[in-house]
């Protein structure tokens, strides 16, 4: 607790002295130790963060692609090529340019400020257009990152961790996180910098419906994303969330402006709005890193509203240690004793935030 307080104590006289404050605890702090086992019903890992399926029984990870969890290729065999249109937006595009990594297409240019060379374009063959995952006005989707309104420093920094091997998923079968990795370990300071300057400028606004449940509609998992499978009847929510896209052909087509519900199991906003206030004696309060609205404080990442599969992939990352980037220390006490049960329940709570 004196190490954290010590930390925060420094956060609160300089936004910029993370870094400085990390190094001077290292020599205090004994190192990690192994990640506890669960101790909830929980199964082993939130394969549903990750938006993959359950691991076999076994609990091996295959390497690389894991078992098929898109659905077959849709069915039409002539390439669709009408244009598309989405509500509000004036612009039309064919699926091809809309899935078009190095010339992403941008529905509503009005929503941000003019998008730097990187976002929009990349650079062939490694640095994807950032817009195409990310969205435009970085937003981002369950199955990569909310960047919008992110501290510079700290889109700065997480970009220099994926580079240097210090962020990686801990369920391998993720192949975007690997994209993500492959693209900043290409990207120059130029570009690093050009990017965080852009996503850091925008403000945060929410789009996700959080709803208590303790049954879901039946989803089915394409491209690490939930979908309802229409008529699909109802299941047990378990120890879950489930986000899932409000309309899933807006989503198909990348519409920015069109978001996400988000299947909570029942308990868990009360339970969450506890942790994150007290720390129920098992972590730390966040606000006082977070800042009090969880909005962001310094070169500390905002958690309001953002999207609790998410916040729980990064909450176990760095509890399971392949999140280990040059601030994470900072984190490793707030998560070493939280159950999935209480990542669930924190994640709830904070995404529900206005
Ligand atoms: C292929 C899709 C893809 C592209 C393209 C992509 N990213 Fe990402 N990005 C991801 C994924 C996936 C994650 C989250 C990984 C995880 O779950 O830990 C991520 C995470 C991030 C984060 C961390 C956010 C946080 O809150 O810690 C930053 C910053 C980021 N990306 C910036 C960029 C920039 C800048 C570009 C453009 C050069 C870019 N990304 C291009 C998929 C992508
Ligand atoms: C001692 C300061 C501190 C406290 C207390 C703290 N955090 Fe953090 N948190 C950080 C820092 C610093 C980072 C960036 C870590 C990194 O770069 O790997 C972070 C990152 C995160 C992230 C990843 C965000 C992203 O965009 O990828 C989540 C989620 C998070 N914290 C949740 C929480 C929750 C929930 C609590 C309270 C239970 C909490 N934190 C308490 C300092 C703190």
């Amino acid at each position: 607790m004196s190490t954290v307080l010590r930390a925060v104590g420094v956060l609160a006289l300089s936004s910029f002295t993370l870094g400085g404050v990390v190094a001077a605890q290292a020599p205090s702090s004994a190192p990690a130790p192994p990640a506890p086992a669960p101790t909830s019903q929980a199964p082993a890992s939130p394969a549903w963060a990750y938006g993959l399926p359950p691991l076999p029984p076994d609990g091996t990870l295959p390497a690389g692609r894991g078992p098929a969890t898109a659905a077959p290729p849709a069915a039409p065999r002539q390439p669709d090529t009408s244009l598309k249109h989405v509500p509000g937006s004036t612009q039309e595009f064919t699926l091809a340019h809309i899935r078009d990594y190095w010339d992403v297409g941008d529905w509503f240019p009005e929503d941000h400020p003019p998008m730097p060379n990187v976002v929009v374009h990349g650079r062939q063959p490694h640095v994807r257009g950032c817009a195409m995952c990310h969205m435009p006005n970085g937003k981002g989707r369950p199955e990569n990152a909310p960047v919008a309104g992110q501290p510079y420093p700290y889109i700065v920094q997480q970009l220099h961790d994926f580079k240097n091997d210090l962020r990686t998923s801990a369920d391998t079968r993720k192949t975007n996180t690997a994209q993500m990795i492959e693209a900043a370990k290409d990207m120059t300071d130029e570009e690093i910098n050009a990017a965080a300057e852009y996503f850091s400028s925008m403000k945060w606004t929410p789009w996700i419906r959080v709803v208590e449940a303790d049954t879901v509609p039946k989803t089915r998992i394409q491209g690490n994303v939930f979908f309802v499978i229409p008529d699909g009847g109802t299941e047990p929510i378990g120890h879950r969330i489930i986000e899932s896209p409000e309309d899933s052909e807006r989503f198909e087509l990348r519409d920015p402006r069109s978001g996400f519900v988000a299947y909570v199991p029942t308990g868990s906003l009360k339970k969450g709005a506890a942790l994150v206030a007290s720390g129920g004696g098992k972590t730390t309060p966040c606000g006082v890193c977070h800042g009090t609205d969880l909005k962001g404080l310094g070169p500390v990442p905002g958690l309001a509203g953002r999207s609790p599969s998410y916040i729980v992939r990064q909450l176990w990352d760095i509890q399971q240690g392949t999140r280990k980037g040059t601030w994470s220390p900072l984190m490793r006490p707030v998560v070493e004793k939280l159950t999935q049960d209480d990542m669930i329940a924190i994640a709830a709570y904070v995404a529900s935030l206005k």
